[in-house]
């Protein structure tokens, strides 16, 4: 029997309940198909930062990097530890260190969802730089504190970094509707951006199949809202991506809905998957988190470990809860009902 061995770091907050809820589906699809998931828990979070002065141990990404994935819940709890220090202690340095220069993230309705446009067509894909760009950190503050103070943020973009990228989204786009939307702000960043679309050009003439348009943030930003129907594939920069993958939520229902995925399409190291949002510590004793997010990143993962008829399953399982109106509403149903009514959907 095929045998997959999963890193689990529930971290902060809701992330436990999201990804209980998530592996006991994810459980339930593999024993259904004929698989094996098995799953060894990591206890990094900011209580594990309050214990032990770290994120994780100093050998953390060795440790990680004999699996075959990685499932995350949320990492951050403000209150305890400073997001800066939980960020870039865990999440950024597993994205990093194991070149997950693909973030992916879905965004169209499930049934009975009710999002905030008039329109409930859309199945967009967006595909985020997520190694560099605006966020390389390149840059520097001097004159600290006084009236001369400036602070430099420098974007990077490598020619490795965007034709990878892109060449990763032309893949998408084949193997979906065949239409990609390329974003960059050309018109006002006249280095990087166009660098970026020149090098679009470059591979839409190696896919003469894919259908290839190009578009400037702000104008993206408009059409997600006024003709998302229109769009199929849509790739950004680190920046760029970040906010309109926010918005790509947003106009599916929200936070409870957002699934992401960090590829190393290569292989080379393992994928990390997880649900959009954050530990909200504002619902985090409640009982009442959305799984959702968190059971669609796992149908993700399985996706990614070739285990397709059981993503496709999974995912006809929230869509037959979702469209028994369990779910839909923020707060009306426990993350146990949403939970159980997905397993029952399975079965
Ligand atoms: N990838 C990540 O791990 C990640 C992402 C975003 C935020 N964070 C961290 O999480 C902490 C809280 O951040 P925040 O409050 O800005 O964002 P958040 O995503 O945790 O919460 C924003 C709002 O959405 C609601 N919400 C989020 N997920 C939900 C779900 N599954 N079901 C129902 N409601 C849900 C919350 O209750 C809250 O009102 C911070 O420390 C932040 O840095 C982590």
């Amino acid at each position: 029997m095929t045998s997959h061995s999963i890193a689990v770091i529930k971290g902060d907050g809701i992330g436990a309940a999201v990804i209980d809820a998530a592996w006991e589906v994810l459980q339930a699809v593999a024993k259904g198909s004929g698989f094996a998931l098995h799953d060894t828990a990591f206890p990094w979070s900011c209580d594990h930062y309050l214990e032990t002065g770290a994120m994780m141990p100093a050998d953390g990404i060795d440790t990680l990097r004999r699996f075959d994935a990685i499932l995350l819940g949320a990492v951050g709890w403000p209150a305890k530890v400073p997001d800066a220090v939980s960020l870039h202690g865990l999440l950024l340095p597993i994205r990093k260190a194991f070149d997950q220069y693909a973030n992916v993230r879905p965004h169209r309705l499930l049934p009975g969802v009710q999002g905030p446009l008039r329109t409930d067509r859309f199945d967009i894909l967006c595909v985020r730089e997520n190694t560099e760009g605006e966020y390389a950190g390149a840059g520097g503050r001097i004159h600290v504190g006084t009236p001369h103070e400036v602070a430099v943020e420098t974007g990077i973009f490598t020619r490795r970094g965007v034709e990878r990228i892109l060449r990763f989204a032309f893949t998408q786009a084949r193997k979906r509707r065949g239409k990609l939307a390329s974003v960059t702000k050309s018109n006002a960043q006249k280095h990087s951006m166009v660098f970026w679309d020149e090098i679009t050009r470059q591979l839409a003439a190696e896919h003469p199949d894919v259908e290839v348009t190009s578009y400037h943030v702000d104008a993206m930003a408009a059409r997600m809202v006024t003709a998302p129907e229109s769009l199929d594939v849509v790739v950004a920069s680190n920046l760029f991506g970040d906010i309109l993958t926010d918005l790509g939520a947003a106009i599916q229902g929200g936070l409870g809905f957002a699934a992401s995925a960090n590829l190393n399409p290569e292989r080379g190291a393992p994928s990390m998957f997880e649900p959009v949002h954050g530990s909200a510590p504002d619902i985090a004793p409640l009982g009442i988190a959305n799984p959702i997010a968190a059971i669609w990143s796992g149908a993700m993962m399985l996706e990614h470990l070739g285990e397709t008829a059981a993503a496709e399953r999974v995912m006809a399982a929230l869509a037959a809860t979702t469209a028994r109106g369990i779910g839909t509403i923020p707060g009306k149903d426990r993350t146990n009902a949403i939970t159980a009514a997905v397993l029952s959907a399975l079965s």
